[in-house]
């Protein structure tokens, strides 16, 4: 059975790179800050590792961020085995704890962690032999499982592009923001299979740059026809009919359909309403917060304004200015199309359709 299901995932992975692997005592993770320039691959053996990783923007996006943390918790129990059981725990709930202030805003990290300590809460009693394998094939399970949920959010979301197509995304929701395959990538991916795909618009996606960097580079990699535009140029190209519809990813979806991803989107979704152009935004299930109403409530976080200023050592506005640096930003659910979920595309009234969704998950 899990070999058949491993043989289905790998059927999904590009074969010209890989975003995380595990590689049963350490975790290798494709380093994306070096990206297009280099390909330089990281192995990372302990939990502090991997959290510094996450925190780093080694690995980025909301599944990936997920994924990778539930291998450092893997990680975590692997490095404690030996000790006495009590010892064990504590070391276990110190890593769930670091892992978990890694980063504020994707909600996926929050939900492999919390399948994790289910794991171990459900095995009170065992030894840490015994914690320390179910943690690791729970944490295979949620890489696998993200790439197939990626894949039928994929297949769903085709059908919501038309032939021909020129899709706007924004920031990078591909196969290196997942395990692989993507979200908004994913259904780029199935679109592009059926023919229907005519060119994508990557977002350069200011500061860090992730449209041109990683989504170019990905789409690239598949054969897939891409052209990079600054982020003020997208109003243009929408004002002239150049795009068909834009997808995005998402890195927390509020109970009412208010959706928290990439500075930028929400500017996005304001341009697409006012031409008159779909947005869709395409993300698990994984990604949606039953517990927070609205996206107010969503914490943003906010990044060194260095980061803004400088780009590796160029500085880029006069030494001694302050810059500011929020990494997401909120769109309100009432600029949104439609939310592509590996059970289907929903369509407003978001509020009342995402309630039913959550309560039959
Ligand atoms: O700061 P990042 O690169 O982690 O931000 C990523 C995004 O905003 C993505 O669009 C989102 O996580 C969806 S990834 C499938």
């Amino acid at each position: 059975m899990r070999n058949s299901i491993q043989r289905e995932v790998e059927r999904f992975l590009s074969p010209a790179f890989r975003t995380i692997q595990w590689k049963g005592d350490h975790l290798v993770l494709l380093d994306q800050r070096r990206l297009p320039k280099d390909e330089v691959y990281l192995e990372l053996r302990t939990p502090e590792e991997v959290a510094s990783a996450i925190r780093d923007l080694v690995v980025r996006g909301a599944p990936a961020i997920g994924v990778t943390a539930a291998m450092g918790m893997a990680l975590a129990a692997r490095s404690a085995r030996t000790r006495g059981t009590k010892e064990f725990l504590e070391s276990l709930d110190k890593h769930y704890h670091l892992l978990m202030r890694s980063r504020p805003t994707a909600v996926n990290l929050r939900w492999a962690l919390e399948r994790q300590r289910r794991r171990i809460e459900a095995l009170a009693g065992s030894d840490p032999d015994e914690i320390q394998a179910a943690l690791e094939e729970e944490a295979l399970r949620i890489f696998e499982e993200d790439v197939l949920t990626n894949v039928a959010i994929g297949e769903h979301g085709a059908q919501v592009v038309p032939s021909d197509a020129c899709i706007l995304t924004h920031c990078n929701a591909g196969a290196l923001a997942t395990a692989g395959y993507g979200t908004a990538l994913g259904v780029v991916r199935s679109a592009y299979r059926q023919g229907k795909v005519q060119m994508v618009f990557a977002d350069e996606t200011r500061p860090f740059l992730q449209g041109s960097r990683l989504t170019a580079w990905e789409l690239q990699k598949d054969g897939i026809p891409v052209t990079v535009i600054t982020d003020n140029m997208a109003g243009h190209f929408l004002q002239r009919g150049e795009i068909t519809l834009i997808i995005v990813g998402a890195d927390r979806i509020a109970q009412n359909g208010d959706v928290a991803n990439k500075i930028g989107t929400y500017s996005l979704a304001v341009l697409a309403k006012e031409n008159q152009v779909p947005f869709y935004v395409a993300a698990p299930l994984s990604t949606f917060d039953g517990t927070l109403e609205s996206g107010d409530r969503i914490p943003i976080e906010e990044r060194n304004g260095e980061e803004v200023l400088l780009w590796e050592d160029m500085r880029l506005a006069p030494a001694g200015v302050t810059a500011r640096y929020p990494a997401f930003d909120i769109t309100p659910n009432q600029l949104i199309t439609g939310i592509i979920t590996e059970k289907g595309v929903i369509r407003p009234p978001l509020k009342e359709r995402i309630r039913k969704l959550l309560v039959e998950e």
